[in-house]
């Protein structure tokens, strides 16, 4: 037995040396370039109902169903939703609504965690919908955006219906202030390899426990 395990540990030992040069070729090779990061999912509390804002085809919807037991999926738009109801197709924990970010279908402090993905670019009133957010948490509840850093891309105005043309750290922050949020994070993140769009930030935050009655 002894022997077994010092020859497999050698084995190891010898694979890992030669090919730390290649590890990250291999490794993305074996199991793609994202699987560390969809394992990070498994960090979340299970009990967290969480509310998918804007949820388009319901692809974040879908990733986080894994790891969630209840998660609120809302979007204004009708084909949308079908996609995503098929996209979601069995995933009876995963609530698709109709509805708008404005006024959202969603109960006062119902949400433990709210995301607006890719979607205060497309919204004229963004602080409006930050606020309805803040609503829909509970007191410290968490807030994640992903969106785009400002660019010059005007033709997105066009081609996509944006009207925003990405959003700086010190705006976002000032709405989120605004909206009740504390404990607010700003991440740049790296660019992705092959996209060809605008860089995106991450921007989480707190709604305050004191910010509203609950
Ligand atoms: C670019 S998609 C992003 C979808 C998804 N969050 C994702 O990351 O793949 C933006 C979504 O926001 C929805 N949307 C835009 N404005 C909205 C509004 N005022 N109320 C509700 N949904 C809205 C659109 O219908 C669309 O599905």
């Amino acid at each position: 037995m002894k022997q077994v395990l010092a020859r497999r540990r050698t084995t190891s030992e010898a694979f890992f040396s030669s090919s730390a040069s290649q590890w990250d070729r291999l490794r993305e090779e074996l199991f793609g370039p994202t699987s560390h990061i969809k394992a990070l999912g498994g960090l979340l509390d299970p009990n967290l109902v969480v509310g998918d804002l804007g949820c388009g085809t319901g692809t974040v919807s879908h990733w986080l169903s894994q790891f969630c037991e209840r998660i609120i999926a809302v979007d204004a738009s009708k084909e949308m939703l079908e996609a995503a109801q098929e996209n979601l197709a069995g995933q009876e924990h995963v609530e698709l609504r109709q509805g708008s970010l404005e006024r959202l279908p969603v109960e006062t402090c119902e949400l433990d965690i709210a995301l607006l993905m890719l979607v205060l670019h497309h919204l004229p009133e963004p602080r409006r919908v930050l606020a309805e957010a803040a609503r829909t948490l509970k007191p410290g509840g968490r807030l994640l955006i992903l969106d785009m850093l400002p660019h010059e891309r005007e033709d997105y105005r066009q081609t996509m219906g944006h009207v925003w043309m990405g959003f700086s750290e010190k705006q976002m922050t000032q709405w989120l202030l605004a909206a009740g949020f504390e404990a607010i994070r700003w991440r740049a993140l790296p660019p992705e390899t092959k996209a060809k769009g605008p860089s995106l930030f991450v921007a989480t935050a707190r709604r305050s426990k004191l910010s509203q009655d609950s």
